[in-house]
């Protein structure tokens, strides 16, 4: 890995010169709800992976910074190749996309050459150009509905996303690939027993990348936004958040006045559970990379090309396809 030693000038201020910056390069920052709370407040939109790329896809502005992890700025890419597409930290990876390489989802492919290959967009650029439809936390559940029961189907790469998707979409022959999310992994029903207990009233609201243990308590299960439009809505007014901990800066904005409660994960020197990829970017690595257009992403075009099919699919399906 190619560690930068890059630093900001000490004596500015970066907020100010990110707003600069952005005009001068006349790029949009787009930012995921797991990003610091300084990144979202100077994002020109926050949202979750399916919202993020559709705003990546209908920019016309020349940069785009993408304030998230490698798959989504790479996502952007595949979908806007006429934009520069910079991230924060090149390292800003995910343990779902690291852990189906390519290659070896290839070979364990070769067992199931009737069925079709629906992806979670958390995986790279080669593993979205071998499947066939694209799905996001917040329309897995209808792309896998809108194909006929009969149909064959290998979900990859998160078996929790995928074992929960089996039972909403009732299909539990769906085929899993046994990857996870590093960070939802690590909520116990331990810990949201034991919240709960303490907070009796509130309501357990979970992402789909936690284990089946822990979302047997969730009174709502869904992708980032879907969690924030909850809180916002429901008449309760406490939600223990079985989530990353970032999300807790946009939610406390749109649900104000109610009760927040961050379920822990392991590190118990801290209440929330930090996505480790997600944190490595800061504020002065985004006013790096609008400053230098470094770190790039860059793809080769075959691979971009075989890669954006399923991807289109799944916007093409997220706006046509019944819930
Ligand atoms: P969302 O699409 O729900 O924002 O999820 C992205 C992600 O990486 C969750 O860990
Ligand atoms: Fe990947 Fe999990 Fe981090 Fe999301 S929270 S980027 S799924 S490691």
């Amino acid at each position: 890995m190619v560690v930068s030693l890059r630093k900001p000038p000490a004596a500015i201020d970066l907020e100010d010169e990110i707003r600069r910056l952005k005009e001068e390069r006349n790029a949009v920052i787009l930012a995921h709800y797991y990003q610091e709370s300084e990144i979202q407040d100077l994002a020109d939109f926050v949202g979750d992976s399916l919202q993020l790329s559709q705003q990546a896809k209908k920019t016309d502005k020349s940069v785009i910074a993408f304030a998230g992890v490698h798959f989504m700025a790479e996502t952007a890419k595949i979908l806007n190749p006429e934009r520069t597409v910079v991230i924060p930290d090149m390292a800003a990876g995910c343990s779902l996309a690291d852990g189906c390489p390519a290659p070896a989802f290839a070979k364990w492919l070769e067992q199931y050459p009737d069925h079709i290959v629906i992806s979670y967009i958390n995986c790279s650029a080669e593993v979205k150009a071998l499947s066939d439809v694209i799905c996001t936390s917040s329309n897995a559940a209808k792309i896998v509905k809108s194909f006929p029961k009969e149909q064959k189907i290998v979900f990859a790469p998160d078996r929790h996303l995928g074992r929960w998707v089996q039972k909403q979409a009732d299909r539990p022959d769906l085929v899993l690939w046994p990857g996870t999310c590093i960070v939802h992994e690590t909520f116990t029903e331990k810990k949201i027993l034991e919240l709960k207990v303490k907070h009796p009233t509130a309501l357990v609201i979970a992402h789909p990348e936690c284990d089946e243990s822990v979302l047997a308590h969730a009174d709502f299960i869904g992708s980032t936004s879907a969690l924030i439009q909850y809180a916002k809505k429901s008449p309760a007014t406490a939600f223990i958040v079985v989530t990353e901990g970032g999300i807790l800066h946009k939610m406390a904005k749109e649900a104000p006045g109610k009760e927040l409660i961050p379920a822990p994960g392991q590190d118990e020197s801290c209440a929330c559970n930090n996505c480790p990829f997600m944190k490595r970017n800061t504020l002065g690595k985004l006013y790096l990379c609008l400053r230098d257009l470094e770190p790039q992403i860059h793809l080769p075009e075959a691979v971009r090309l075989r890669a954006l099919r399923p991807i289109e699919r799944m916007l093409e399906l997220s706006a046509t396809a019944k819930d």
